[in-house]
C-alpha cells in the first residue's frame, strides 16, 4: 500500500473508534471515506455495533456499505444524525473548509447539517491557513447555469464547468452541473459563502464553514492528531 493510502486508513481507523453502538451514523464520500466504511465493518465484525440507522451521502458509499452488509437508509427517514463522518479537500486553521472534491456536497452538506457533530478525515497535506489550493465546487441548475457561469467570471471567481472524461459536463446526483471555481485564496469565505447563498440558481456550494467539529489529522510520522 502506498504512503497516502496508509495515512487514509490509518486516520480512517481512529475515526471508526468515535462511532457509539447503537447510534445513527452519517457516512460522508470518498477515497478517506472508503477506508472508513472498511475500518467500520472491521470494528462491526469485531464486536456488532447495532447502529440504529446509517445514512450516506452517495451511492458509492451506500453499495460499499451494503456490501458489508450495514443497511442504509434515507436522511429523509431519520430526524437527526448522532455522528457524520467525512472527508474534505480543504481545511482552514478554524476548522472550515472546501469539500465537494467527489460531487456530493448537496447532500453531504444537507446531512452535515442534520448531526449533533461532524468530524472530518483527512491527511496533513489538506491543511491550509487561508482556504484555497482547491476549486470550489458550486452546484447549479442546469437552466441557468449560463447566466451563473457568466456572474461567477465577471465577479473574479475564475469559473469552470466541471468534466467528466468523455469531455461532457459533469452531472451531480440531482441532475445539476458543477462550477469549479479557480480563485485561490478564496476571498473571505464568510462573505463568499452569503454571496452565492443568494445567488439564484446555486443550489449548494462546498464551502463547509462552522459544521467541522472534530478534524483527525494522519501525519507523516505516523501519529493521527485530534483537533477540535
Ligand atoms: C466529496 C468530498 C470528499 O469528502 C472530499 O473530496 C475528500 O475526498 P478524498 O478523501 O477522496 O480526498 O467532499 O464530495
Amino acid at each position: 500500500m502506498n504512503e497516502q493510502e496508509l495515512l487514509k486508513q490509518q486516520v480512517a481507523a481512529s475515526a471508526a473508534q468515535l462511532v457509539v453502538p447503537g447510534s445513527i451514523l452519517g457516512v460522508g464520500t470518498g477515497s478517506t471515506v472508503k477506508w472508513f466504511i472498511s475500518e467500520l465493518a472491521k470494528r462491526d465484525r469485531l464486536t456488532p455495533l447495532n447502529l440504529a440507522a446509517i445514512v450516506t451521502t452517495s451511492n458509492r458509499s451506500k453499495e460499499q456499505l451494503e456490501s458489508y452488509g450495514f443497511k442504509v437508509v434515507e436522511l429523509a427517514d431519520i430526524d437527526h444524525a448522532d455522528l457524520v463522518v467525512d472527508g474534505a479537500d480543504r481545511v482552514d486553521d478554524q476548522l472550515n473548509g472546501i469539500k465537494g472534491g467527489g460531487g456530493a456536497l448537496t447532500l453531504e452538506k444537507s446531512v452535515a447539517v442534520n448531526s449533533e457533530k461532524n468530524v472530518w478525515i483527512v491527511d496533513e497535506g489538506k491543511l491550509v491557513h487561508h482556504l484555497g489550493g482547491f476549486p470550489l465546487p458550486v452546484e447549479v441548475l442546469p437552466i441557468s447555469c449560463e447566466q451563473n457561469f457568466r456572474q461567477f467570471e465577471q465577479a473574479g471567481l475564475e469559473p469552470t464547468f466541471r468534466q467528466r472524461q468523455d469531455g461532457k459536463r459533469y452531472i451531480t446526483h440531482y441532475g445539476n452541473y458543477i462550477i469549479d471555481l479557480g480563485i485561490s485564496p478564496l476571498p473571505i469565505p464568510s462573505g463568499l459563502a452569503g454571496y452565492l447563498d443568494s445567488t439564484v440558481g446555486v443550489v449548494e456550494h462546498g464551502l463547509f464553514l462552522d459544521i467541522c467539529d472534530e478534524l483527525l489529522i494522519a501525519r507523516h510520522d505516523g501519529t493521527v492528531e485530534t483537533r477540535y
